[in-house]
């Protein structure tokens, strides 16, 4: 029986804006859990309400209605607080820091012994990559090397829970690897990671389960190969000296037939159709070059729920 995390239980927050008090549902009937060990993703597009989420959980906003467990214990615990670990959206710290002195800041507001936090320091700098950074001032840093900073922070009271809201984001291709790693190493450790994220090629690598927010709702929530629909979209056969009556026949079946180098590539949307003709094809002594399957990906998974909950991009419902 896996240990539960984190669970939220009809979990809603409603925000009044303006003179009019216009009311926004940032997050509306959010029920998800979280297992102990496992990397989950929060996804969902800007404004779909994770950050909204992460805040109530945090105790940093109260929810307008519905209740939260951390630990089992009901938030805003100070208990669940210290186990757990917070990088914000877009964190911004003081520019005279080092990473040395934020650690040492954060980890005195933790109440943490100084043996304890002077041993964790440089264990956290090499975790994230800034050993060599230690004593240089955050003004300094780029966006990828304060981010790193941001995700030592929320490890120096050595949490069982790690949340993370939009770690990967404004990081280039390989500042985005590189938290994905911290995040694969902090799993190893034992330690739980929820973390939010708009990038989705992010999800596919890092995460066992993903719950899909959109519009503050969450729409799915699973293992991605549960998710992502198990059927084959379409078959790309790619073959060679296919002869003149068979590449007739196979053109009329195919969605979609381009001449390839010395012969073809057939486009087949049923799965059934591509497997006949790589048997016709071998049996009449052509040469099969490539067989390709697309299986959904979480890409598409996005759109066809953003399709189903009728919206494209920006979220939060308006009432
Ligand atoms: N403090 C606030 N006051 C009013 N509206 C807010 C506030 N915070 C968030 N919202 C609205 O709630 C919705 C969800 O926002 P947010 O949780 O930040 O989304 P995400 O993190 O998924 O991008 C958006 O429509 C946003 O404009
Ligand atoms: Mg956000």
């Amino acid at each position: 029986m896996p240990e539960t995390v984190l669970t939220t239980e009809d979990l809603n927050k409603t925000f009044r804006l303006g003179l009019k008090r216009r009311v926004v549902e940032a997050v509306r009937g959010l029920s998800l859990t979280v297992e102990k060990g496992e990397i989950y993703g929060f996804l969902g597009p800007n404004g779909a309400g994770k950050s909204t989420t992460i805040k109530m959980l945090m105790g940093l906003i109260f929810p307008t209605s519905g209740t939260a467990r951390i630990f089992g214990q009901p938030i805003p615990s100070k208990d669940a607080m210290r186990s757990l670990g917070y990088l914000p959206e877009n964190p911004s710290f003081h520019e005279f820091f080092t990473p040395e002195e934020l650690l040492w800041f954060f980890g005195r507001l933790c109440q943490m012994p100084s043996g304890v936090i002077a041993d964790r320091i440089p264990m956290l700098l090499d975790l994230v990559g800034l050993q060599t950074f230690a004593k240089v001032p955050l003004r300094r840093f780029s966006k990828g090397m304060v981010q790193r900073a941001g995700i030592a922070q929320a490890l120096i009271n050595d949490p069982a829970l790690v949340v993370l809201d939009e770690p990967m984001s404004g990081l280039d291709p390989i500042g985005r690897k590189d938290v994905r790693d911290i995040i694969f190493r902090l799993r190893e450790q034992g330690k739980t990671v929820f973390f939010s994220t708009h990038i989705l090629p992010d999800v596919e690598a890092i995460c066992d389960r993903v719950g899909l927010m959109l519009k503050g709702e969450l729409r799915a929530q699973g293992k991605l190969e549960s998710l992502l629909t198990a059927h084959t979209r379409a078959v790309d056969v790619i073959a060679e000296r296919v002869p003149v009556q068979l590449a007739e026949l196979l053109k009329a079946r195919a969605s979609r037939t381009v001449p390839k180098g010395d012969g073809f590539a057939f486009t087949f949307l049923e799965e059934g159709h591509a497997d006949e003709a790589v048997a016709t094809l071998a049996g009449a002594g052509a040469r099969l070059a490539q067989v390709t399957r697309h299986r959904e990906t979480l890409e598409d998974l996005f759109v066809r729920m953003a399709k189903e909950a009728g919206q494209s991009g920006v979220g939060g419902k308006v009432a």
